[in-house]
């Protein structure tokens, strides 16, 4: 690689290039959402590699019926979590760390359906800040230890933040108002900013672990549409490869989360904010970007490091370092 979006490859060929089918087998993944159109495809890709999964979803019934022929009862358990809620995060890791000593993968791919007006969840936080980043930010905190353990030289740990190309648009809101506090609140933006957060985390996961073997990477895909590639407004993709506004088959959504998860280009490397297969270098403004690159919105130490002060903060753990 590196691929343009025109020849951007499946899930499984990615699987297959990497020469990584059946090469992880006796590891363990935990892949947040993956009762979702992009959830299953991750499932299918990963579960290629011989990972063991587990799935920690909303309704395990109806993720069954959701995964289909993905779903394999040998390879893969689930765990109950509600992402809204800190508690139910804090006991579906319990349940994960009571299965397994060594995650070797973690997938952040959840995300709350927008709400047009301010919400705020049990624990006081905006809705799509809490559960596309806080939740994902304690669910790492409490997995952390099995990460680092299961980290080896043929397959150092990686955690994946399935983030989106709006995180460009927003950076983060001030402190103390995370939740909109001091503005009205706008959907869009708030989604904006929880794909910022995600972008963040990664980028300081790397800081602060990827010496101990520990790594992260933030992903884009682009605008999923479900079959395969698809028109949008009269212009293919294949037309506009570097259009944000194309869309993609949920498939071909996923790719740039599985190269980040299994690609070996990427061993022992991370804090880099993959967008469409390629890397995401930095840009020099937000106008004359296109899509595959990456703003200060993408790159920011220093908000990088506030936001893990403040949602340390927000959880209620002290820093380890
Ligand atoms: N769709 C796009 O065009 C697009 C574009 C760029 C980036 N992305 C990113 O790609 C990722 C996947 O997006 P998607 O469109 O596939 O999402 P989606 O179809 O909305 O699916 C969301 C997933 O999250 C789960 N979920 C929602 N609320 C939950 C909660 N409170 N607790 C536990 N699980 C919950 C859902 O489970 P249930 O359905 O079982 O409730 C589902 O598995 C997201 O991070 C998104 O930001 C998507």
């Amino acid at each position: 690689m590196p691929h343009s979006v025109r020849h951007e490859p499946t899930p499984l060929e990615i699987v297959k290039d990497n020469d990584m089918e059946g090469k992880l087998l006796g590891k363990w993944a935990v892949i947040t959402g993956s009762s979702s159109a992009t959830g299953i495809e991750i499932v299918r890709a990963l579960a290629a590699t011989g990972l063991r999964l587990i799935l920690p979803v909303p309704n395990q019934a109806r993720a069954i019926v959701i995964l289909g022929d993905a779903y394999n009862p040998n390879r893969m358990e689930f765990v109950t979590i509600d992402h809204t809620s800190l508690d139910s995060v804090r006991e579906a890791a319990k349940h994960i760390i009571s299965k397994t000593e060594k995650i070797s993968l973690l997938v952040c791919n959840e995300t709350a359906t927008p709400s047009p007006s301010l919400q705020l969840t049990k624990d006081g936080f905006e809705m799509q800040f809490a559960t596309n980043h806080l939740s994902h930010f304690l669910l790492f905190q409490l997995l952390k230890p099995e990460l680092l353990a299961a980290s080896r030289p043929r397959f150092q740990s990686r955690v994946i933040m399935v983030a989106c190309a709006e995180h460009r648009k927003r950076g983060l809101n001030g402190r103390g108002n995370y939740n909109f506090e001091k503005e009205g609140y706008n959907s869009a933006i708030a989604y904006a900013q929880s794909k910022t957060a995600n972008v963040y985390m990664a980028n300081e996961i790397e800081r602060r672990y990827g010496t101990r073997g520990l790594h992260a990477f933030s992903t884009n895909s682009g605008r999923f549409i479900a079959g395969e590639l698809q028109q949008d407004g009269g212009e293919s993709l294949h037309q506009n490869p570097q259009s944000e506004t194309g869309g993609k088959s949920c498939a071909r959504g996923t790719s740039t989360t599985i190269w980040g998860a299994i690609g070996r280009e990427w061993e022992g490397k991370g804090g880099i904010n993959l967008s469409h297969c390629t890397d995401a270098p930095s840009g020099d403004s937000e106008e004359n970007m296109p899509s595959t690159t990456g703003t200060e919105n993408t790159y920011n130490p220093a908000e990088e490091a506030r936001l893990w002060e403040d949602s340390l903060d927000m959880i209620g753990l002290l820093d380890d370092q």
